[in-house]
């Protein structure tokens, strides 16, 4: 034994015999993970959430979150002798006086932007991997509230600066508060202290961005990465994968070493876009004043889609009981995002419901495997491309040489009708990969290699597949359509008929296939070649 190990041994059995850590160690140093580059989404999004934990704190450092009134006075020449808040100040203060703090605020915002981009795109592979299915439906509800609040945390955040973009955000904010019928006003009145702006907005809105979300944050994050731990790692399928174990590397040393160094590229990415990439340059457009907006505002990606629903809404108001109803607002603003998150959260349990299937899942689908699901998941994402192209609207008819007419006309029509579409070109994708599988397994592969016979036909040569590849590619399960009995033995109609009939269709549309080869049709096929 060498010197540094006995120190090492020594260490560790005095940690040991103090907290009794060295079997819970074991045990769980050694968990084996499954490895698939698309689970390494998750840990962009946790390792962009401690880079804005950190960046977060510098900030702190020096932001003032007051609107009290000030004239600006440092070394930024255009804004010289303007009156502000000490809240836009100070973040001008950041940007030009602290050393060291306009690369914080820009690594701080890019950080931003990294962590939601991660979230998405872990959210659509959890999605179209079929990885939210039983036992994993809490985690996936986690995984909403999380989305939810990531779009808030954001908003919040690029909002505290009181510049003229974001103060213009705020006001789209107090708006869509506001049009809540019968307690809008008063909770809008509630949540600004006042008439807007007022002065208590960017510092109440200061506490929730770095103490209570933060917080809210940290204890979801864990709770989601304690369920990934207890309830195991999905996998795809392979040899020697199944339902009951996972196949993998251990966590110590592989994945630490691994996750390490994959921390570091994710900061290194991020520090390097906010050294070379501006972001949110307040000073160029000015303090907020409630009268003004700049032209070409934008919200951050994660809200675009959000802003472009509000801006492509027709103008339509009611008047009930003496309240006015601001439909144009509430619609876009409220009941959409309503509908589409609920929606979100509760996909595993309507999926589950429609196929019939209760079971189980820990190896995950092709995406091709799982048609409809996929189909709606394509839908989902142009219905959201299309109201965040809209969101920019100004910015492409001034690019294109467009009216705003132009857009958001196209943007209504597009938003019906492209979603639809989407779903039913995925579903025939799907069902054609499928096929192509299909071939693949039975045909061989094509060579390119053709050979002109006898009689003077051209054929291509076909190569067999391994038999690995060939199981890979038949080992999913295709589920049989429910057929729920409407009519009882005695042909009477049972209570709840219709429901029924509803998830029939439903699951009959949901188990549309391709047939996978089976092992007898590629015997008899290898029987002919
Ligand atoms: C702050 C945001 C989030 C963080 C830090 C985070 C982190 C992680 C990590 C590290 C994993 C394990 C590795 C992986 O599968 O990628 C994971 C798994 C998972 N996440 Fe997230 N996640 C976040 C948001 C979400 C969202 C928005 C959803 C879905 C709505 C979601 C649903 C899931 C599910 C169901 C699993 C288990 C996947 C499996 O076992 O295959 N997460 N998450």
């Amino acid at each position: 034994m060498t010197a540094r190990e006995r120190v090492a041994g020594n260490v560790a059995g005095y940690v040991d015999d103090r907290t009794g850590a060295a079997k819970w160690m074991k045990k769980n140093l050694t968990k084996v993970f499954p490895d698939h580059w698309s689970f390494l989404l998750g840990e962009i999004c946790l390792y962009s959430f401690v880079i804005l934990l950190l960046s977060g704190t510098f900030l702190t450092f020096w932001f003032d979150p007051s609107m009290k009134e000030v004239v600006y006075n440092g070394s930024y020449e255009p804004l010289q002798g303007i009156k502000m808040s000490a809240a836009y100040a100070s973040t001008l203060d950041i940007s030009f006086e602290v050393r060291g703090g306009l690369l914080m605020r820009q690594i701080h915002h890019w950080a931003a932007l990294i962590f939601m981009v991660g979230i998405v795109v872990h959210l659509m592979r959890v999605y179209f991997t079929g990885a939210f299915r039983k036992p994993r439906e809490f985690n996936w509800i986690i995984g909403v509230g999380l989305l939810t609040l990531g779009i808030v945390e954001g908003f919040l955040g690029y909002s505290l600066p009181d510049d003229l973009l974001s103060g213009t955000g705020i006001r789209i904010a107090e708006a869509i508060i506001q049009a809540l019928p019968v307690v809008g006003s008063y909770l809008a009145y509630f949540a600004f202290g006042g008439a807007f702006p007022g002065e208590a907005f960017i510092p109440r809105i200061y506490t929730v961005h770095i103490l209570l979300l933060p917080g809210i944050f940290l204890a979801l994050i864990t709770v989601h990465l304690m369920l990934v731990w207890y309830q195991k790692h999905t996998q795809f399928p392979g040899p020697g994968r199944t339902e009951q174990n996972v196949v993998g590397y251990p966590l110590m040393p592989v994945y630490m070493a691994k996750a390490g160094g994959f921390f570091f590229i994710v900061f290194g990415v991020t520090a390097f876009l906010g050294a070379v990439a501006s972001i949110n340059p307040v000073w160029l457009y000015g303090p907020y004043t409630p009268g003004q907006v700049s032209a070409g505002s934008q919200p951050d990606w994660y809200m675009g889609w959000l802003d472009g629903l509000v801006r492509m809404a027709p103008p339509l108001e009611s008047y009930i009981f003496g309240y006015t109803i601001s439909w144009n607002i509430l619609i876009p603003g409220l009941i959409l995002p309503g509908i589409m998150f609920t929606g979100l959260a509760l996909y595993p349990f309507i999926e589950s419901w429609a196929t019939g299937d209760k079971r189980e899942h820990h190896l995950l689908d092709r995406p091709r495997n799982a048609p409809n699901r996929t189909a709606i998941g394509a839908m989902a994402l142009t219905f959201t491309l299309v109201a965040l192209i809209n969101g920019g609207n100004d910015i492409i008819a001034t690019t294109f040489d467009l009216t705003i007419n132009q857009m958001m006309w196209f943007s209504r029509i597009a938003i019906i009708v492209l979603p639809p579409i989407a779903f039913v070109v995925t579903k025939r994708l799907c069902l054609s990969l499928q096929r192509a599988d299909r071939d693949l397994v039975l045909h061989g592969r094509e060579t390119g290699r053709l050979v002109r016979m006898p009689n003077g036909e051209f054929i291509e040569v076909h190569e067999p597949i391994s038999a690995e590849k060939a199981w890979l590619l038949t080992s999913h399960e295709q589920l049989a359509p429910l057929e729920l009995p409407e009519h009882d033995e005695a042909g009477v109609r049972r209570p709840g008929a219709l429901k029924n009939k509803l998830r029939n269709r439903i699951s009959r549309a949901a188990a549309v296939a391709v047939p996978k080869a089976t092992e007898t049709e590629r015997r008899e096929l290898e029987g002919h070649h």
